[in-house]
């Protein structure tokens, strides 16, 4: 295999709050897991698949080893970084790219996939999906007089401003190496790096942008579940 898809699914969902895994949270009668490998499996059909999962969760197992992309489980660690080195610790080698999802977003179209692997194929390092920003975003800072949350320090220019989502690719030895560094670093500097290309970003390596999908949301809290549910009832899926 010449790629590689890394997918996170270790989280607990404490956001969620649904006492289970949030990769087994049910999603139109089916698991967050399987809408997630079902999107990947159509978008990198002839990637090697490598699901990160929860210690010792038969359900989610069965899931994985009933799938069409007939994905390769390992169990995943503490923080999301943990769970993506995890993953890595999976490689075969010689693969040449990986991309790196998140089952919480569980309705991302094969689309994304594609034009990530795409920006791969055509020589990116790293690469990403983004969304323009749709909100007025401002700069707070504590308020001193008692009145509300903080006052504005300034308001950031929204047009060069995006949201990022997954799948994020990468040259597969580039990432390996970059987070290889991270293993070692105290836990309050790790804990800054909230996503794989801030640590490509870091290196120094430029990391390119494709378009990403309002379906690629990522299912944190009831109300984007609700989302998800209303999406996949009026056939967005
Ligand atoms: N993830 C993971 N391992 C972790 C933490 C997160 O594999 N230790 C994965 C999640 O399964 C999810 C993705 O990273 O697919 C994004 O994480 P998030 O949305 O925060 O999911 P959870 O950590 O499960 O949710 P919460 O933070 O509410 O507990
Ligand atoms: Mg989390």
């Amino acid at each position: 295999h010449r790629t590689a898809v890394i997918l996170v699914a270790a989280g607990s969902g404490t956001r969620l709050g649904y006492g289970i895994p949030k990769a087994l949270v049910p999603l139109a009668g089916r698991s967050l897991l399987e809408h997630a490998l079902d999107g990947l499996a159509t978008g990198c059909p002839d990637a090697r698949v490598i699901v990160v999962l929860p210690e010792g969760n038969a359900e989610l197992e069965g899931i994985c080893s009933r799938h069409r992309s007939r994905p390769v489980t390992c169990t995943g660690g503490a923080t999301r970084n943990d769970s993506v080195r995890a993953g890595l610790a999976r490689l075969e080698p010689g693969t040449e790219f990986v991309l790196v999802h998140d089952a919480a977003r569980a309705l991302t179209p094969p689309a994304v996939f594609e034009r990530v692997a795409d920006a791969l194929s055509a020589g990116a390092e790293a690469v990403i999906p983004v969304l323009p920003v749709i909100d007025t975003i401002k700069s707070v800072q504590p308020a001193s007089a008692g009145i509300g949350e903080g006052i504005v320090s300034s308001t950031v220019d929204r047009a060069v401003l995006r949201a990022v989502q997954t799948p994020q690719g990468f040259n597969a030895a580039s990432l390996a190496a970059a987070h290889a560094a991270v293993s070692s670093w105290k836990p309050e500097r790790a804990e800054k790096v909230t996503d794989d290309a801030m640590l490509m970003e870091m290196n120094g390596i430029t990391v390119f942008t494709v378009h990403g999908s309002a379906l690629g949301l990522k299912v944190t809290t009831k109300m984007d579940l609700l989302l998800a549910e209303a999406l996949v009832a009026n056939g967005y899926e």
